[in-house]
């Protein structure tokens, strides 16, 4: 752990959170009527597509998180805006592949405080870590994230559905290039965000919903999603829609249908 955090902030219940409303797309149970309100809205108006695009996520989590610790011989995460715990979590994902990976994760939302501890229980090779942090304060940040990363080495930066939650003129851009810019060579960028580039009639219904929220939501084109990795050298495929970033058939051998989010890792040179 990176020290004990500072007193749990209240858990507001009174209108829908990201974090939690995502937990209900997933099967979760840390979600309260409000957060489950917005996503049966969300759900219906998509034809029920709202949770396989979750599960479709996480999936691309653990499909990039493996790649990266295979092909790049990365050993260290920074995950921010992990969510709340979900198995199999990034750092199950990357120590069972190489139990000597060192993971942190970010998040801002404190119902994710209250279920870090879920976060923190490791392989002993390796080591976990989480911070409280806006993403928005990314050399907070890197500091906290310091006692258990080491930052001249490789460290993938793990931005998974995240990016979606903040306009770039909110700091998107800004946050990127000081957490890409404070990575050494050899480090990478995954990443995934929502785009309407697909199904923009649906995703517009949702965007729209989250806003009535109160919750910022965010597509990104193509080209927009490229600029995070300006200066990287893009994986294979590409920037792909994340079923279709190394896809692997699930557990029924079904591949998946497309996905509203955009998929990549970037590697820096
Ligand atoms: C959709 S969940 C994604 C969770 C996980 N990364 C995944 O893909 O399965 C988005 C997460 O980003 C967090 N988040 C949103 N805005 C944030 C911010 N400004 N700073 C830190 N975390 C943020 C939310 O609290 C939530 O846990």
């Amino acid at each position: 752990m990176t020290g004990t955090e500072p007193a749990v902030p209240l858990i507001d219940t009174s209108r829908p959170h990201p974090a939690r409303v995502y937990d209900w797309f997933l099967g979760g149970k840390d979600n309260y009527p409000v957060d489950e309100e917005l996503g049966r809205r969300i759900t219906a108006m998509q034809g029920g597509d709202a949770p396989r695009h979750a599960r479709a996520n996480r999936r691309f989590m653990a499909r990039a998180t493996r790649a990266v610790v295979r092909e790049t011989g990365i050993r260290q995460f920074l995950d921010v805006g992990s969510g709340i715990p979900t198995e199999p979590n990034l750092h199950q994902v990357a120590q069972s592949v190489a139990p000597d990976a060192r993971v942190v994760y970010v998040d801002n939302d404190p119902i994710v405080l209250a279920h870090a501890e879920a976060l923190l229980s490791g392989t002993p090779q390796g080591a976990t870590g989480y911070v409280q942090a806006d993403a928005r304060e990314p050399e907070r940040i890197l500091e906290r994230a310091a006692t258990v990363l080491d930052f001249d080495r490789p460290v993938a930066l793990s931005l998974i559905a995240l990016l979606h939650f903040i306009a770039d003129d909110d700091g998107a851009h800004d946050l990127v290039d000081t957490l890409v810019g404070a990575l050494a060579p050899g480090s990478c960028l995954v990443l995934s965000a929502l785009t309407a580039d697909f199904d923009p009639e649906n995703v517009h219904r949702g965007v729209a919903a989250y806003a009535a929220s109160g919750v910022t939501l965010v597509a990104r084109s193509h080209a927009e999603t490229g600029q995070f990795f300006e200066g990287l050298a893009l994986l294979e495929p590409g920037i792909v829609s994340l079923s279709d970033w190394r896809p692997d058939a699930d557990e029924n051998g079904e591949k998946e249908g497309p996905v509203s989010l955009y998929g990549a890792v970037g590697l820096k040179r």
